[in-house]
């Protein structure tokens, strides 16, 4: 352990020390989506089960609420209901992760070691920065050792390269990177390697100005590559996150987006030849996803539940030393070349009792919206009141979400157009996660309600059947 990680781990230590009592008391804190203990969190990172356990590290600034030499923190779990901290996996103190140990994923390697790949940060002033790919292992007692960068910055491209996602195809390994030319276009890159060690380039996956994208961003972040069956077809999705994408009507209304590709790769050549990109998510908090199999064949998501833009620094949860958190976990299925997103099974264990009602709109009984779900089976329109501070609408052809902004108090909207019949909503104390039709659709957003409303209020005269259930709090992760 060199001094600067000794120095940053007792930085550390006072952190949590002094910080987490006072976030856990925050009435807008989680309480059962997957939060920081202090600080910043953003990106989740290594997503996988490992045969016997789920993981999930993710990217965490413990020593403020800003974004800065980014750890990764680490959580496990038997349920992805419960999570247990593990020791930090990643502190940056070395020359090639010193301004961060920025995001990538974990695999198991051939010796069934837990393996990290992830981005160490150089920042080299003047916004320039240098992104080199790093291996470390898990060993004995589950901390990790670095064994240092495995790739540098590929010939053509800025230092603007990060996010290894990598897995394991007839017996080579394989690497989707984010990256930027030096055109400052937006690309994602294929590597393959038989050790995790030593990379080549295969190719270039997708990019801004290919496949008659043309303009298409002038960085694209956190990829990702799987396989998924459509009926008896199997695709490859590729996900990712470009930046630089002007907002075009109700699509890419937020600053960056995060979306898909449904297409063909060919491992030869590390083209993906692919149709238009979806979004993932239309609300205002969604980004850098990633995925995992997990051992009965399902693909599950977790996403970023933020947006780093200029309302960022002003997040209520400051105040109280922590910022940001993950969504809830999402199950993936792709059908007629769309993905849909479902929130994930286990999810229905944290149901309480349930409570059924029938009628118009207006006559429905007020509920509790702190922490709940709630199904909705829509006849007619009306509209949805969420603790004073946001709203859903529903017009017989919009679906129109608003919140009151933290931000100077501006009111914000985002809208999805087509046939409503159900909404299935994920209600966390400052959070919503809103599923349309058995997840056609996804928006999610963080807002900050007073703490005196407690309800969810209906108003209009369409015909609804709702389901509510209170949801069992989990924590953000135990011992
Ligand atoms: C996405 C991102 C990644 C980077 C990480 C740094 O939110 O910018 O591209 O690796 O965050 O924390």
């Amino acid at each position: 352990m060199n001094s600067l990680e000794v120095q940053r781990l007792q930085r550390l230590s006072q952190a949590l020390l002094c910080g987490q009592p006072k976030a856990q008391r925050d009435p807008a804190y989680p309480s059962w989506h997957l939060a920081p203990p202090v600080g910043l969190l953003n990106d989740p990172n290594g997503f996988i089960h490992d045969g016997h356990r789920w993981h999930l590290f993710y990217q965490w600034n413990p020593f403020a609420c800003e974004h800065g030499p980014k750890c990764w923190g680490h959580w496990s779990s038997d349920d992805l209901l419960h999570w247990r901290h593990q020791p930090v996996a990643l502190v940056p103190a070395e020359d090639y992760d010193r301004d961060g140990c920025y995001s990538g994923s974990a695999v198991v390697d051939d010796a069934g070691r837990l393996s990290l790949l992830y981005s160490g940060n150089i920042e080299c002033g003047n916004d320039t920065r240098i992104g080199t790919q790093c291996l470390a292992v898990a060993n004995e007692q589950g901390l990790f050792d670095k064994l240092g960068p495995v790739l540098p910055v590929p010939e053509g491209y800025t230092g603007n390269v990060r996010d290894p996602k990598v897995w394991r195809h007839q017996g080579q390994w394989y690497m989707v990177l984010g990256a930027q030319t030096q055109a400052m276009t937006g690309e994602v890159l294929l590597f393959r390697s038989a050790d995790l060690r030593q990379w080549r380039q295969v190719g270039v996956v997708a990019g801004a100005h290919r496949q008659g994208l043309g303009e298409f961003g002038y960085m694209w972040e956190c990829p990702d590559l799987f396989d998924l069956q459509d009926r008896e077809t199997s695709w490859q999705v590729l996900i990712c996150s470009p930046q630089g994408l002007p907002a075009l009507g109700d699509r890419f209304a937020n600053l960056h987006q995060s979306g898909y590709f449904v297409g063909a790769l060919d491992y030869d050549s590390g083209k993906l030849s692919h149709g238009a990109f979806y979004e993932l998510d239309l609300g205002f908090d969604f980004y850098a996803p990633q995925t995992a199999l997990g051992p009965d064949g399902r693909r599950l998501l977790y996403g970023w539940m933020a947006m780093a833009d200029d309302s960022e620094a002003s997040h209520p949860s400051i105040e109280q030393g922590w910022l940001h958190c993950m969504t809830a976990p999402r199950e993936l299925s792709l059908h007629q070349g769309r993905l849909r997103q479902r929130p994930a099974r286990e999810l229905r264990r944290l149901r309480g009792e349930l409570r059924h009602w029938q009628g118009p709109a207006c006559q429905a009984p007020r509920l509790r919206a702190d922490r709940a779900e709630l199904i909705v089976q829509v006849q007619g329109p009306f509209e949805l009141d969420l603790r004073g501070q946001a709203s859903l609408r529903w017009d017989g052809a919009t679906l129109t979400l608003q919140r009151r902004s933290w931000h100077q108090g501006r009111l914000e909207q985002r809208r999805w157009h087509g046939r409503l019949d159900r909404l299935q909503l994920l209600l966390d104390h400052s959070s919503l996660e809103c599923f349309i039709n058995d997840g056609e659709a996804v928006m999610s957003m963080r807002y900050y309600p007073a703490n005196d409303s407690l309800n969810l209020a209906f108003s209009g005269h369409g015909p609804l059947r709702l389901e509510h259930w209170p949801l069992a709090a989990t924590g953000s992760g135990g011992c």
